[in-house]
């Protein structure tokens, strides 16, 4: 069922991961929904999610979701696997009103395109150990062969801007030689920090290899929910921003001045994150 909106004013889209991965997601939804403001949130003083429990993880995705909930946020893209893995389902429980938007490594689209039937995928331990990942698996890749790998560190790379460092092609290198000599022609980015070293991957794996990013299926996806729950009329949309990183606020749990030159380097853009502080197991 449909629930009304409470009063009229512009939803607010609220987007977290770990770190700066979900950004790779943020960039899809400015090109998706423009119109809506946003509260990006990267929980870096937890970065990497990936290899936590997940129920640690779960704990620190609800507390992120009731914060952005508190900032007047009406839906909530979890904008990272490792925490969509751990999460979705209690995060919907927990927050029955709001539409949870979530991550799957985009299996189903790769066993679709694959050629060779063989398939890489890209994520971290979190994710290969949730129930989603298996689920897709199970629905999706009954005639390909998957070969996944977590690439150790390679989220702590791009954490730190090291993009096209010689030990980024390292960690690259490593996941993906095994996986060309089983000639896999497709790539899952099951992580979102992945998407923003597509052009290392592709100079490894060569142009042939198609490199499947799900985040402009995740900003879709957000954009059916918010209409679906009556968030945004299409129809009689708010005015169209030609900037919306104006209208989108930037928090870190982490070191401020780190994730500004990140927003510079990764989305070339200068914003003024601020800083928000655990206590607890809850943000204040
Ligand atoms: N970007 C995240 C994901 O999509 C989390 C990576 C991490 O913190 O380990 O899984």
């Amino acid at each position: 069922m449909r629930p009304p909106m409470s009063d009229n004013s512009t939803a607010k889209i609220g987007v977290f991961d770990s770190g700066v991965g979900g950004l790779s997601v943020l960039r899809a939804i400015w090109q998706t929904i423009p119109e809506l403001p946003v509260i990006y949130l990267a929980d870096q003083a937890h970065v990497p999610y990936g290899p936590r429990p997940l129920e640690e993880v779960r704990s620190f995705a609800e507390a992120i979701s009731r914060y952005l909930i508190s900032q007047g946020c009406r839906i909530i893209v979890v904008a990272c696997n490792a925490a969509s893995a751990a999460a979705l389902h209690h995060l919907r429980a927990r927050f029955p009103a709001i539409p949870i938007v979530g991550m799957e490594p985009a299996v189903k689209p790769a066993a679709e395109h694959t050629q060779s039937g063989v398939v890489g995928v890209l994520a971290t331990p979190a994710t290969f150990q949730g129930a989603l990942y298996a689920s897709v698996v199970e629905r999706f890749a009954s005639n390909v062969r998957l070969i996944p790998h977590t690439c150790p560190g390679l989220v702590q790379q791009i954490e730190a801007g090291e993009l096209d460092a010689p030990e980024t092609y390292r960690i690259l290198s490593e996941a993906l030689e095994p996986m060309l000599l089983a000639r896999i022609d497709t790539i899952v980015l099951g992580c979102t920090h992945y998407p923003f070293v597509i052009p290392a991957i592709q100079q490894i794996a060569g142009p042939s290899v198609r490199v499947i990013d799900p985040a402009p299926a995740v900003a879709k996806q957000t954009r059916r929910q918010l209409i679906a729950y009556g968030l945004f009329d299409e129809d009689n949309p708010p005015p169209l921003s030609s900037n919306p990183d104006r209208h989108t606020r930037f928090i870190t749990t982490g070191n401020v001045e780190k994730f500004k030159a990140a927003l510079k380097q990764l989305l070339n853009i200068d914003a003024a994150p601020t800083q928000l502080r655990w206590s607890q197991n809850l943000l204040e």
